[in-house]
């Protein structure tokens, strides 16, 4: 059945910006580019082949608006004026897929979270909580420095604009730097930045209104969590105060997700879900009841910016019924366009299952880990024996 009808593939807009449609590919780290930042073919033929799929907003990996605050070996780089050029190219491919696909770079600061072999970055947050998880112990960022940050963070958002992307995602989910301020489980300052939901804010409203100072017109969104799942964090209570907060700092939509690293030392039973690396992503949602697990948080907003829902998004036809109820305005994915990059336009065509091929195994984090994005059932046999073959203990190593 062609759904050429069905809201989900009408145009919208944000911030004045059209999109042809209502699906969003969420920001899914590519691990293509060089180890300092320089493009490759595959990253470019990663981006084509998304555009050229009928997303109507690709929002790429998490970049890097620090040297020291690399998540990730092979990420994009927004610290310098000398990588323009290169993502440049990514935003150009996008364009000229000549499909009306737009592109967002989602921009980042690793913050706490910073695993065993990072050996880039320095882990910091607002306050010296550790991670049971990652047992790296974060120093405390200092006044001055978080004034550096808010700098490297609209400086990235110019460069964004200079390459050509059609506007940026700042990341404030899954317990990176700017998530970790808006927890009260992470941030426990006394100054400015922490306190009051208004103060542990403030970082994300400076970062905004700094940038936007620089780039006028230029759509700002970010993603938060509606849920850190851990004890004193973000929680179903505290949500609603914060994204009313979030709103009147001048984004232009908001991502919802939910979880950060601390998470995974909580069991089955206490999260509700399987503590899977990576939380936001969980695993057996085959059943319908179990996929867009964040919904429930983003009912009855009524917020003035569009809502993009995000976490088990998986069949379209749930998706057009969720979209007609008026609490969401956009659905992203992340691991339903690894396994079929073109999902959106076999929907749209009619072609094949309601639901997404993608059975949700997460074993597209070993791919990253091992080689780079890719589904690991579009690998060859060798590959998917490799992969199918991780012990727990391969994962603890990988991901400790
Ligand atoms: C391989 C992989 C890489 C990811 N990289 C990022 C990232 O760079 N930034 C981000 O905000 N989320 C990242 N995510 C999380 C996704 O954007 C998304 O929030 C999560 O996977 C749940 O959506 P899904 O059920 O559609 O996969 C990643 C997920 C996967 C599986
Ligand atoms: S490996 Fe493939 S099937 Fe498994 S979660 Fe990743 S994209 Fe989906």
């Amino acid at each position: 059945m062609i759904r050429d009808s069905y809201k989900i593939f009408s145009e919208a807009e944000i911030a004045g910006l059209k999109l042809k449609n209502r699906l969003v590919r969420s920001a899914t780290y590519e691990a293509a580019m060089t180890k300092d930042g320089m493009i490759t073919d595959k990253m470019l033929m990663l981006y084509k082949n998304l555009a050229e799929g009928g997303i109507g907003l690709i929002i790429t990996g998490h970049t890097t608006v620090a040297a020291n605050g690399k998540a990730n070996p092979k990420q994009v780089c927004l610290f310098d004026d000398k990588f323009i050029n290169e993502i440049k190219l990514i935003a150009d491919i996008v364009h000229k897929a000549g499909s009306g696909c737009k592109i967002f770079a989602q921009i980042s600061h690793a913050g706490r979270q910073v695993m065993h072999d990072n050996h880039d970055a320095e882990p910091v947050g607002p306050s010296d909580i550790p991670c049971p998880v990652l047992k790296k112990s974060p120093r405390s960022l200092s006044a001055e420095e978080i004034q550096n940050i808010i700098k490297a963070f609209s400086d990235a958002i110019v460069r964004v604009q200079k390459a050509g992307f059609d506007g940026v995602q700042i990341h404030a989910a899954h317990g990176w730097l700017i998530s970790s301020f808006l927890s009260p489980y992470t941030n426990k300052r006394t100054d400015e930045y922490g306190g009051s939901v208004t103060k542990r804010v403030k970082i994300l409203r400076d970062i905004v209104s700094s940038a936007k100072q620089k780039v006028g017109r230029f759509p700002i969104i970010a993603k938060i969590n509606c849920e850190d799942h851990v004890a004193e964090g973000i929680g179903r209570d505290s949500f609603k105060e914060l994204i009313l907060e979030i709103e009147k700092i001048g984004l232009d939509a908001i991502e919802v997700s939910g979880g950060m690293w601390d998470c995974l030392s909580r069991s089955k039973e206490e999260l509700g879900f399987i503590p899977v690396p990576i939380p936001e992503a969980r695993t057996r949602i085959s059943d319908r009841g179990k996929q867009s697990y964040f919904l429930d948080y983003v009912r009855k907003l009524d917020l003035s910016i569009p809502v993009i829902l995000v976490g088990g998004n998986r069949n379209i036809e749930s998706m057009e019924r969720i979209l007609s109820e008026g609490d969401v305005s956009f659905f992203s994915m992340s691991r339903p366009l690894i396994k079929e990059p073109d999902l959106p336009k076999r929907w749209l065509e009619g072609r094949g299952k309601e639901t997404a091929e993608c059975v949700s195994c997460n074993s597209c984090l070993l791919m990253v880990k091992l080689f780079y994005l890719s589904c690991m059932l579009n690998q060859s046999k060798i590959i998917q024996k490799i992969v199918k073959n991780a012990t727990p203990m391969t994962w603890k190593l990988i991901f400790k």
